[in-house]
């Protein structure tokens, strides 16, 4: 049983991540669109054909379900991808129904952060339209975030100041949770926890995704061919060098270990 696992670069291993501490025993096949990365902001029509691209060359290389872990690239292509091929296809969703049922109680506002591309799009403004009735939600674009996170730039003085920055515009007091919507974005939580007051939560949407995929693969019947845990690095670009950063990224986050807080 082989899970693919598709992002436009480093982000998804985040989600990979949670797949390894909750289903060890498959085999693992990583994409990195590293041709085209950053998706989030770029036009839509270009990312769906980079999606459904490298989607084809993992299928030719042999999966059994795939994971979109790219909240953009869910968004565009994931409604096609499931009519196009029979096996399960588990896609990112920003957690702001769960944020918003969480601090309907404390009457606090929820801040959303994603790139540019995930929040102009019908998925995520029709999720909020859906659960957001009092009007809580906001939603903060970061267009910057994934190329920096590219560059492994993750608990600096650079970073500590861009987040201080984009945050600047907000009274955080009315503010009780802010939701990752990008896949790249958990690599923040460390630099995020010193830079914002101690009472908002950091959620993100990894570990719905990874129980959503098991109970898929139970539906499929798919759960109990397991494999032993092997992860096969792929990048569109097919760099060595992305193949190592990759590995790294992912020790790095792995002992990183701050798990999302919802
Ligand atoms: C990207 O902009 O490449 C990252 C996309 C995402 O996870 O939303």
């Amino acid at each position: 049983m082989t899970i693919g696992f598709l992002d436009s670069g480093i982000g998804g291993l985040t989600v990979l991540s949670e797949a390894l501490r909750r289903l060890p025993a498959n085999d693992y096949l990583y994409m990195a669109d590293t041709l085209h990365v950053p998706y989030g902001t770029k036009p839509m029509e270009e990312v769906r054909a980079y999606v459904l691209e490298a989607v084809e060359t993992m299928v030719a290389t042999g999966i059994d379900a795939l994971v979109i872990a790219c909240n953009t690239a869910t968004s565009i292509a994931v409604a096609e991808l499931r009519e196009k091929y029979s096996f399960p296809i588990v896609g990112m969703e920003p957690a702001v129904k769960p944020a918003v049922e969480m601090n309907r109680a404390t009457g606090k506002r929820v801040l959303v952060f994603a790139t540019p591309l995930t929040l102009q799009l019908p998925k995520y403004y029709g999720l909020v339209s859906r659960v957001d009735e009092k009007g809580i939600v906001d939603s903060l674009p970061l267009p910057e975030l994934v190329g920096y996170c590219e560059n492994l730039q993750f608990d600096t003085a650079l970073m500590r100041d861009y987040f201080l920055g984009k945050l600047a515009g907000y009274d955080l007091n009315q503010y009780g949770i802010i939701v990752l919507g990008c896949t790249h974005y958990p690599f923040y939580r460390s630099i995020l926890r010193q830079v914002l007051p101690a009472h908002i939560q950091i959620v993100d949407g990894n570990v719905g995704t990874i129980k959503r995929l098991t109970a898929l693969m139970n539906r499929f019947g798919i759960a109990e061919r397991h494999g032993n845990g092997s992860i096969k690095f792929m990048c569109t670009g097919g760099e060595e060098a992305y193949v190592d950063k990759m590995r790294s990224a992912l020790s790095f986050y792995q002992e990183l270990s701050m798990p999302s807080e919802l």
